[in-house]
């Protein structure tokens, strides 16, 4: 304390560690010389120099046990990367190494002898050679329910809490952290404050009464004095936010009861929300959509996960991997909507009337008959991005918005528009759509004037609804033009990645009536 009272920059600007780091690595090299090398991930990538190799520990679970007759070949892999590392265990010390276990194994990092496996063996990574076994956790093989053979993901479902350990299932935990790695870094470069709006709130956001309401399991019930719910949309605090901070954003935990069996519907998901201060023109809001999902998916292609996962896909190393790959969209179906996401273009934009008008002339086509003042099906929806987003001469799906959609199918926070079809009112809105997957992102501008949110509300939710009072205030001081949108991000991650159901992307998924874990 008294060094930061004489001097408080210098402490800061030059931090000396006083302790030293007791930080555990999966991998740690035994000997000096080595580079820094902490995974798995790293030691596959690490070749020794010479053939005596270099002296390692490796922690990590038992992937796989081939057996000769003087050795065992275990794959070991530690959660860094798919592609599990090869040790090779003396026959007598590799008693317990079993399927699922954790091992500590002490070797020697080497190249492959070529000798015997020629040109082939020769490419594959080196190999450790094993002299010291230590099981950290004990498996049986013949009870764990992961096996080495293929497993359909709706089994996989019945175990979220093992499922993870498969690789393509850990490939997309990698990819989901990688994705929130590069959405922190463009955010900030961007200048928006990340923020933490509340889980639990007061006001159900979208008026749709597709609640979860909270309730303290005590006799005497705090919560049940007035109505709280878990949010389904943090925009109404984020806005409140905005008025703070200027532009900011939040990937928070969603929820909502609605009771959509679909492969697109989860009750809790996570939502990228943003709001910008000071925007008057809905095409910023649109444009500003097309610049982060592009960079994301560029920052996504030069990470390791991505790399991984489309590796897997055009290389699977085995049978199993190659039916795993199986399940998800093409490789074909990825580079499209990879390509469209990265279109330098301006993506389309169609009102809704003009949407309504291209789906009746297709009528016969949709279940559910296009009509205006009713909201668009997840069938439009597709129809629409398949034939008005696609890019015939670069072969690549473009998100489409769709803009300006009837008040009475959206929620009440949304701005009047300048301008009205003959059909109705309609508000500044968006939903942002994408083939097979539908909406992918819905916003729209605020009604930043008093007066006019008070109406929308009347006309919209039958009453002044007390409970939003604090988003009133928002109104009465300072609120200036803003506007903002709301991404799924579990939908989102499921289209970037071709994984079919969103049930395989949320790692734990909830379901209306349905919860596990
Ligand atoms: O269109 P929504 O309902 O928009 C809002 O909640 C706005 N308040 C957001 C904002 O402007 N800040 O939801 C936004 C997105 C949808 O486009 C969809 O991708 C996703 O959230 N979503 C769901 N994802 C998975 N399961 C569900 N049940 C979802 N409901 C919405
Ligand atoms: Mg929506």
């Amino acid at each position: 304390m008294r060094a930061f009272k004489r001097c408080p920059l210098r402490r800061w600007e030059r931090p000396r560690l006083l302790v030293p780091s007791s930080r555990g690595y999966s991998v740690r090299v035994l000997q000096d010389a080595a580079p820094a090398i902490t995974t798995v991930s790293d030691l596959l990538s690490t070749k020794p120099r010479g053939d005596d190799g270099f002296k390692v520990q490796v922690d990590g679970w038992v992937r796989n046990v081939r057996k000769s007759s003087a050795v065992r070949f275990v794959d070991v892999s530690d959660g860094s990367c798919s592609a599990p590392l090869q040790a090779i265990v003396q026959r007598d010390l590799a008693k317990d190494i079993q399927f699922g276990a954790a091992v500590r194994l002490k070797g020697t990092w080497k190249t492959r002898d070529t000798q015997s496996g020629g040109q082939a063996e020769a490419a594959k990574p080196p190999e450790l050679q094993v002299d010291e076994v230590e099981i950290l956790g004990h498996s049986t093989a013949a009870t764990y329910p992961i096996q080495r053979k293929y497993a359909t993901p709706e089994s996989l479902r019945g175990i979220p809490h093992l499922r993870m350990r498969t690789p393509l299932n850990s490939a997309m935990l990698r990819l989901r952290s990688d994705a929130l790695g590069v959405l922190n870094q463009f955010f900030s470069e961007e200048k928006f404050q990340q923020t933490h709006p509340p889980i639990i709130t007061a006001s159900d956001c979208e008026g749709a009464g597709e609640t979860f309401r909270v309730e303290a399991g005590t006799a005497k019930d705090p919560f049940s004095e007035s109505e709280q719910y878990l949010t389904v949309s943090s925009q109404l605090h984020l806005e409140a936010f905005a008025q703070a901070l200027g532009n900011v954003w939040t990937l928070s935990p969603t929820f909502r009861a609605e009771r959509s069996d679909t492969s697109r519907h989860l009750s809790e998901f996570y939502m990228l929300e943003a709001e910008l201060s000071f925007v008057e023109d809905m095409e910023e809001i649109l444009d500003f959509i097309q610049r982060m999902l592009g960079g994301l998916v560029r920052g996504l292609s030069q990470r390791d996960a991505w790399k991984e996962l489309d590796d897997f896909r055009t290389n699977p190393r085995d049978p199993t991997a190659r039916q795993t790959m199986a399940d998800l969209d093409s490789r074909d179906t990825l580079e499209r909507r990879w390509d469209g996401l990265l279109s330098p273009d301006k993506w389309p934009r169609i009102t809704y009337t003009e949407a309504i008008d291209v789906l009746q002339g297709k009528v016969g086509e949709f279940e559910h008959a296009p009509e205006w003042g009713k909201g668009l099906q997840s069938e439009h929806e597709r129809y629409l991005a398949k034939t008005i987003g696609f890019d015939r001469a670069n072969n690549a799906y473009v998100p489409v918005f769709v803009t300006q959609y009837p008040q009475a199918v959206k929620a009440f926070y949304m701005r009047q528009a300048a301008e009205n079809p003959p059909q109705g009112l309609v508000f500044d809105c968006f939903d942002l759509i994408v083939p097979d997957w539908g909406e992918l992102a819905g916003g729209s501008m605020r009604e930043h004037r008093h007066d006019a949110l008070l109406a929308n509300m009347d006309r919209l939710l039958g009453r002044e609804a007390p409970a939003l009072d604090w988003y009133m205030d928002l109104r009465r001081w300072g609120c200036p033009p803003h506007g903002g949108f709301g991404i799924g991000f579990d939908r989102l991650l499921s289209y970037l990645t071709g994984v079919k159901s969103i049930r395989d992307i949320a790692a734990f998924p909830r379901l209306y009536g349905h919860i596990q874990c």
